[in-house]
């Protein structure tokens, strides 16, 4: 099967690739430079040119407080290039996989959130990503899968438990909100489900490759897929510091104490009422442990992030509400 990935050189679009090779497929990567899928003419091009079985879309505007005041580039990439990949791909007979967020929910719910619950993003991105939703369905009529994740992080980006490592590194104390509750994910764990769901997907419209055959449709609709279980981002920053064996007191703040442009949902923990349609992701602890060891085969040293509620610094990653006094986190 051939797996177009679009923005490649992200974190989770670097990790569908890998796991895509892995599974023997065959991979057309594009990252942003080589494709912009805001580029409508581009996208058909690339799209048919990749004669690809299926489309996954990791290309996303992802720097949700800066979304608040970039409101059309933001709704550009996430909206409307969310809408450019899914009619290129069913026009060129492909499926598309989208990849979606928590943040489509106002977070006001005290139990997980399923596919059905209704929708009210609170923030820009979150209404950008609700727009992508509604144009690859709307694109794509019976061809898509939209997934939505939360809270990723990954080897291959800015992400909380890097940057929480490298500034308990750093410090004898960090704060951490611990009134935003969510669903860790590990992006390894992610990409895998998201390259099974790919496999699934009908038949060949090109049928030219040795790589393994599609079996069946992937499921149509939204899915909910996250790491299991869920914490504060208090809870998951002092699992990561006493994983990380760092001599680094962390303590729970409130999310008002620490005001960011966009407002973050105050739970978003998702959950999947599709049955054995949806992946399961392991805990989220275990992508946790994933996530470190592969750190340290790959000799990540000290990675930069954005990441969730951490006192003072501008967190711009899509859930990640961290930063430290004084600090000004760098964009993902
Ligand atoms: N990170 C999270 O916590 C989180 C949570 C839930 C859902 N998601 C969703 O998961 C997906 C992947 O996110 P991620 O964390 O991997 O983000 P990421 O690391 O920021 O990756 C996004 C990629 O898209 C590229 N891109 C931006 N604008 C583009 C355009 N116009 N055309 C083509 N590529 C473009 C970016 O390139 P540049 O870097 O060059 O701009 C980047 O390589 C997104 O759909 C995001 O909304 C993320």
């Amino acid at each position: 099967m051939r797996i177009l990935i679009t923005g490649s050189a992200g974190m989770l679009g670097h990790d569908v690739v890998a796991a895509a090779a892995a599974g023997g497929h065959e991979t057309v990567a594009r990252t942003r430079a080589q494709l912009d899928i805001t580029d409508a003419t581009a996208v058909e091009a690339a799209v048919s040119g990749a004669r690809a079985n299926v489309v996954v879309n990791c290309a996303a505007w992802t720097n949700v407080d800066d979304a608040q005041e970039a409101v059309d580039a933001a709704h550009a990439v996430n909206g409307a290039g969310a809408g450019n990949v899914a009619r290129a791909a069913a026009a060129a007979g492909a499926w598309t996989i989208h990849v979606s967020t928590d943040y489509v929910f106002d977070g006001t719910k005290t139990e997980p959130y399923v596919e059905s619950d209704p929708v009210a993003p609170q923030s820009v991105y979150g209404a950008s990503k609700l727009q992508g939703e509604r144009a690859v369905a709307s694109a794509a009529p019976g061809r898509h899968t939209i997934v939505r994740s939360s809270w990723l992080f990954g080897t291959e980006g800015p992400c909380f438990p890097g940057t929480i490592m490298r500034l308990a590194a750093e410090r004898e104390q960090l704060t951490v909100v611990s009134d935003q509750v969510g669903c860790p994910t590990f992006t390894g764990d992610l990409a895998t489900a998201l390259v099974e769901l790919a496999a699934g997907a009908g038949d060949s419209p090109t049928g030219a490759d040795e790589s393994p055959a599609r079996t069946a449709d992937p499921p149509l609709g939204v899915l909910h897929v996250a790491g299991g279980g869920q914490c504060s981002w208090f809870e998951f920053a002092r699992e990561i510091v006493a994983r990380a064996s760092l001599n680094c007191e962390v303590v729970p703040v409130t999310t008002a104490e620490f005001p960011r442009p966009a407002p973050r949902p105050a739970f978003s923990v998702l959950r999947s009422e599709r049955g054995s349609l949806a992946p399961t992701l392991p805990a989220w602890q275990q992508g946790l442990a994933r996530y470190m060891s592969a750190r340290c085969a790959g000799g990540i040293a000290t990675p930069v992030s954005s990441a969730g509620g951490v006192s003072g610094a501008a967190a711009s990653r899509t859930s990640d509400p961290l930063a430290a006094p004084g600090m000004r986190m760098p964009s993902p």
